[in-house]
């Protein structure tokens, strides 16, 4: 949802803006643009339409020497994704360039005034508006008419400021969008994100939001919004750029598929012992808590919801309290009973969708006892949490989302073992039943990878098919949506995913001999209900592709196509079973020729409601 970068320093500006730009381009690519101060103090802008390449090919190489320079690739929002409204956007002087992420919900009024009093609007968006807003507010220091306007919008924000009267010095602020400074040695970075600037730094203050940071090469001052200066923690980032790099692998998505083996061992790494006994330290601090709830809501977004819903089954199962799933941009404006006896958990990635966070706010102000689930230390979500679980899962770059799914059910399913352990809803054998079980993913996890051929083979002869139906019945329905969505963003064929169930309600009118069917079918208490409704399928002339347990020797009897994944108990099989849907997914999109790595249309952090 736009990246942004700024550096101020005794180096040339704009290559690093690239580089970084690049390293950000998975949270949006309809334009790119950078600003830079020239040697003789003038701004320099270039911006174009389209992926970054545009933007470079045009340049040719051909950029002005100094700084300091920010630069942004954007997800539009307001105003076609065009040349004009991409990003920097200067004031009537010239002379201040400015970066956005996010949307300035009064921007419209604002506008309005400063046209009445004479200012010059050249793109349509509401960034602009911030870019003059300052501008009337300058009388000298920089920092204080930043600080200035900012009191005046609403909205969510994180931007980047320069001044050609401030060659030593870059401007950011944050509302309710991620932006962190990096400090180097003699030079100050501003960025949406670490891989950004992590081969320059691995120093980041992350800023909480209200945050103005005053950027320097000797150093960053921090003021709130009320002007006083605040102190902010420095974090150091332990891990290095090579893991936000291909490594060899085409894409970032293949590289994500092969690394959920070690994902999930990073995951289940000091919270399943040896002897399978499940603990989350981070859920101490709360545990007084848990032990009060008498409902669990789950919230996420697109596939962080189906982690979602797999958790919900699983608590409702092993904790004895209703359990729902509840989907991020739906549940704030129809909310659920919320109070004190309640325990929200939130799932997401990033840690920044805004349609996530809204209702995890909702349920605090309620009194809801709030748990996160996330991958980025830092981000948004986990300030507004009681007790913070992270996927350990490394960062992840491709747009759509593999190994943070895995990982989130897999946090989800010792969530859940961890409540039935203190609530005494399981008993421990038990519990530590699931834990070994748990402890063997990472290695069959290895073991389904390497199915891949097949697969390929499969996603070959299918590549041509309009449209593909999912099915699957308890912890496989959302498993089933998983292995849908995961077709649709990366290879845009139309793909719906079903309860098993359901599809004699209406769905099987889609079936025809050009339609496949794609059916979780692992072993479990509704196997043979699954395998029933597969035969159904079958009966309307589908082509039939299971995922089926290895030994089964029943369900090539409905599906002329199945890959047999290793065994498991049911309640973790999701991990397993959805690993085949992302080969397929992943080799029906190279087979179409699609951009796996940045799917049109979508960005990867989505920071507005
Ligand atoms: C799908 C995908 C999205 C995200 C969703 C939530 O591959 O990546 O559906 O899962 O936008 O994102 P996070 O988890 O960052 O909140």
């Amino acid at each position: 949802m736009c990246g942004i970068v700024g550096y101020v320093g005794p180096r040339d500006a704009a290559p690093i803006l690239i580089e970084g730009l690049r390293r950000l381009e998975y949270r949006g690519y309809d334009s790119a643009g950078i600003a830079v101060m020239t040697a003789n103090g003038k701004v320099f802008i270039e911006k174009k339409a389209g992926k970054l390449t545009n933007l470079t090919e045009h340049l040719n190489g051909d950029t002005p020497a100094g700084g300091p320079g920010i630069g942004h690739t954007r997800w539009a929002t307001h105003g076609l994704p065009n040349d004009t409204n991409a990003h920097p956007h200067a004031d009537c002087t010239g002379q201040l360039a400015l970066i956005h992420n996010g949307i300035i919900e009064n921007y419209v009024e604002i506008k309005a005034r400063l046209v009445a009093e004479g200012h010059r609007f050249i793109s349509e968006t509401d960034t602009e508006v911030l870019a003059h807003l300052i501008e009337t507010k300058y009388h000298g220091d920089l920092v204080e008419a930043v600080r200035a306007a900012l009191g005046e919008v609403r909205g969510a924000y994180a931007i980047g400021v320069m001044h050609t009267d401030h060659p030593e010095r870059i401007v950011g602020a944050r509302m309710n969008v991620p932006l962190i400074v990096g400090l180097g040695d003699g030079e100050g970075f501003l960025a949406s994100d670490v891989p950004a600037i992590l081969e320059h730094t691995k120093n980041v203050v992350i800023l909480h939001e209200g945050d103005i940071a005053d950027v320097t090469p000797t150093g960053t001052r921090i003021l709130s919004l009320d002007g006083t200066e605040v102190q902010r923690d420095t974090t150091e980032i332990r891990w290095d750029i090579e893991a936000a790099e291909k490594g060899g692998f085409p894409h970032f998505t293949l590289k994500e598929i092969y690394e959920q083996p070690h994902a999930i061992q990073e995951s289940l790494r000091g919270r399943v012992a040896a002897n399978g006994s499940v603990r989350l330290t981070e859920l101490d601090g709360v545990a007084d808590r848990l032990r009060e709830i008498d409902r669990v809501y789950i919230v996420g977004c697109g596939t962080a919801s189906y982690a979602a819903h797999v958790a919900a089954y699983l608590i409702q199962e092993w904790v004895g309290i209703p359990a729902t799933m509840q989907v991020g941009s739906e549940m704030r404006y129809s909310p659920p009973p919320l109070d004190e006896r309640t325990l929200v958990i939130g799932v997401s990635q990033s840690g920044e969708t805004a349609d996530t966070l809204a209702p995890l706010k909702l349920a605090a102000e309620r009194g809801a006892a709030i748990v996160v689930v996330t991958n980025v230390v830092g981000s948004a979500i986990t300030r507004a949490a009681d007790a913070v679980c992270y996927l350990q899962a490394g960062p992840e770059i491709a747009v759509a989302s593999t190994k943070a799914f895995v990982t989130q059910v897999l946090v989800l399913q010792m969530i859940a073992l961890h409540l039935a352990g203190l609530r005494g809803t399981m008993p421990s054998n038990r519990i530590r039943t699931y834990g070994l079980a748990l402890r063997t993913l990472p290695r069959l996890a290895a073991q389904t990878l390497k199915l891949a051929p097949q697969i390929k083979k499969l996603a070959q002869r299918f590549a041509g098919a309009r449209d593909f139906i999912f099915i699957g019945r308890g912890v496989g329905f959302p498993i089933a949506m998983e292995g849908a969505l995961k077709l649709k963003e990366l290879s845009y064929v139309h793909a719906e995913g079903y309860a098993a169930g359901e599809l004699k309600h209406g769905p099987i009118a889609l079936l025809d001999p050009e339609t496949p069917l794609v059916a979780i079918a692992t072993q479990g208490a509704i196997y043979e209900k699954v395998a029933s409704n597969v035969a159904e399928a079958r009966a309307r002339s589908a082509p039939v592709i299971a995922i089926a347990t290895e030994g089964d020797d029943q369900i090539d009897h409905y599906a002329q196509d199945v890959i047999y994944v290793p065994e498991t108990p049911e309640a973790i099989s999701p991990v397993i079973a959805v690993l085949p849907l992302q080969i397929l997914a992943y080799e029906i999109a190279v087979a179409r020729g699609t951009d796996v790595d940045q799917p049109r249309n979508l960005a990867k952090s989505v920071t507005v409601e």
